[in-house]
């Protein structure tokens, strides 16, 4: 008798999916991804000493996918440490990009390292004379040999199609290289609550270990799992938490899914609007646009999930919940999109979607 069996099946464990595995090994991937960076209130990089960003006037990120999502997040934590920087679309690399020259850093989020449109933009980058990282999952991928440096993100490997734990590990890297680079930085302006931030980062996997047993997502995927359209909304860094909520729910789910800027929600979607489109809105710490925002959707008839710790006021202007431990805003929105996750896991799993291997993808897009 022959029996078939599919080799990757064997890394799959007590697991249905990869996906869900992947999930739900998030709290040690982040352990990893941590580990002996963050000493006596300092963040320290392998091979990257102090000193080594002194000279970096504006950095670019590039990425595609989710791991743009990453990047809009260390982006924005960038520039609130009073550092320039700008996010970009890789395949847009040419038509976008400011300009460049050797006070430049492109950081290339890349949890392959091989995605054609991200290594074309660090090539154009370089070719200006911009200095160039990677940060990526993977040693000895293209971006980690081509880039004059490599951060590794010490995920583990990820097999589902979709990306999970290695969106919280390079979340959790570009915000420690931001404390780094605005170490490095003269013009920088450190955070405050530095401290704060990277104490309640030490949390970090456990309080990712608490969404994991609590969480209501199967229920909560099953209430709407009849609906038109699922919407994400949120601000700040939530905002591209609510972009990556979206991706991942359409990716594995085949359903219509978008994430905007809460604010944007009255320019246009707001139309779209209805009782059969459920929007989450995911809290971060400074939400009022996103709670006026669910408050306007929620007038027109849509169920409103909140996504944010339990006594958090969008609580207040929401029908459902997702609940997050309290922490840090810098890490709030990575517990919120663990939560996104499962909910787009078990809608896929009740749809009988191949979650793994979604139609039409592929875990690596090395054609431009
Ligand atoms: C593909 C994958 C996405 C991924 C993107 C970027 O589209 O399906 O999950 O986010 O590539 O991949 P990278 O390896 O550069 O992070």
């Amino acid at each position: 008798d022959t029996v078939d069996w599919d080799p990757e099946d064997a890394g799959k464990g007590e697991y249905d999916h990869y996906m869900a595995k992947e999930i739900d090994t998030q709290p040690t991937a982040l352990s990893n991804t941590i580990e002996g960076r963050v000493e006596n209130g300092n963040v320290a990089f392998e091979d990257l000493p102090v000193g080594t960003f002194a000279d970096v006037e504006t950095v670019q990120f590039v990425a595609c996918g989710t791991s743009y999502h990453a990047a809009m997040y260390g982006s924005q934590l960038l520039r609130s440490a009073g550092v320039r920087a700008e996010v970009l679309r890789a395949s847009e690399y040419e038509q976008t990009a400011g300009p460049v020259d050797e006070n430049t850093l492109v950081v290339a989020v890349t949890q392959s390292g091989e995605t054609a449109d991200t290594l074309d933009a660090v090539r154009r980058a370089t070719d200006r004379g911009a200095r160039s990282l990677a940060v990526t999952n993977v040693v000895g991928s293209t971006a980690a040999r081509e880039a004059d440096d490599a951060i590794y993100i010490r995920a583990g490997p990820e097999v589902g199609v979709a990306a999970t734990k290695t969106f919280s590990s390079q979340a959790v890297t570009l915000a420690l290289l931001t404390q780094r680079i605005a170490a490095d930085v003269p013009t920088a302006t450190p955070v405050d609550d530095r401290e704060a931030m990277l104490e309640s980062l030490e949390d970090l996997p456990e309080h990712v270990e608490t969404v994991l047993e609590t969480t209501n997502a199967e229920s909560l995927a099953r209430e709407y799992i009849d609906s038109d359209s699922y919407f994400f909304i949120g601000n700040g860094l939530g905002h591209s938490v609510a972009l990556e909520g979206a991706l991942k729910f359409k990716e594995i789910t085949y359903e219509h899914a978008e994430g905007f800027a809460a604010g944007e929600l009255k320019h246009g979607p707001l139309a779209l609007v209805t009782q059969e489109t459920p929007v989450f809105a995911i809290a971060t710490g400074d939400d009022e646009k996103t709670k006026t925002n669910a408050i306007e959707a929620r007038t027109r008839g849509a169920p409103i999930v909140a996504v944010a710790p339990d006594d958090h006021p969008i609580a207040d202007a929401a029908d459902r919940q997702l609940s997050i431990p309290d922490t840090h805003p810098v890490w709030a929105g990575l517990l919120a999109n663990v939560q996104l996750q499962l909910v787009s896991y078990h809608a896929a799993a009740l749809l009988e979607r191949p979650i793994d291997k979604p139609r039409n993808l592929a875990k690596s897009v090395t054609v431009e």
